[in-house]
């Protein structure tokens, strides 16, 4: 997968890439993440990126030029499954929507910035808007960041061992059950007696059991209604 990001912002969206699962992936030539900075498709002197909104009002909007030439020059290169857009009033990210995305070849994310961007971009370049969940960040990138990883460690081969996103929380629209190491007891706190069995049906028994319980004390809106 080759993912296209584009930011005013390109320094605060390195460091994820660098480590753990993302930098695993990028070393292992699964995902090439490539940084576009606004600032070097302006035409004015001033590198100007943004502008005062026409009928007034608090806050700058990034101007449709710089980022048409981005993508444009992009789009000239190769086909895009996918162009993003982050912003708070996106569908919400979730794990259907990570899986969906982790199937794609390339794909652009446009990181907002200050109000936001010119509606003219929405309209023409963008296919997907995507929120990280309700509340406001000040740009996009962090929430680029954190749609990457999601998507990320859902491609074959990037985790090592290939059945552990399987077990993650929703991937079964359950919350993960609850995981022990050692030691078998600590302080007086024991394990469950059952996980040191090593009757392998009825852990897998318990675990469904105890990740029901879970979801329906904590998140009861993702269990089908009765
Ligand atoms: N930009 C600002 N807030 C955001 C959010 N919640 N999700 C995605 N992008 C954003």
């Amino acid at each position: 997968m080759r993912i296209d990001i584009i930011t005013v912002l390109p320094e605060l969206l390195k460091s994820p890439f660098e480590a753990s699962i993302m930098k695993r992936a990028v070393d292992k030539g699964i995902v090439s993440v490539h940084f576009h900075n606004l600032r070097e498709y302006t035409s004015n002197n001033y590198k100007q990126v943004d502008d005062y909104q026409f009928g007034g009002g608090a806050g700058m909007v990034l101007m449709i030029e710089p980022i048409d030439k981005c993508i444009s020059k992009l789009r000239a290169e190769r086909h895009y499954d996918e162009i993003i857009y982050m912003t708070p009033d996106g569908e919400t990210l979730n794990q259907s929507m990570a899986n969906g995305l982790s199937l794609k070849k390339n794909i652009i994310v446009l990181c907002g910035h200050y109000k936001g961007v010119d509606q003219r971009v929405r309209d023409l370049f963008i296919t997907k808007e995507v929120s990280i969940g309700d509340y406001v960040l000040s740009g996009g990138e962090l929430g680029a960041a954190v749609l990457c990883d999601a998507i990320v460690r859902l491609i074959p081969g990037v985790l090592n061992n290939e059945t552990s996103a399987l077990t993650d929380s929703f991937q079964d629209g359950l919350l993960a059950p609850p995981v022990y190491t050692r030691p078998a007891t600590y302080k007086g706190m024991e394990v469950p007696k059952i996980l040191l069995g090593g009757n392998f049906p009825k852990i897998e028994a318990w675990r469904e059991q105890k990740a029901y319980e879970r979801t329906r004390e904590i998140r009861p809106d993702l269990l089908p209604e009765k």
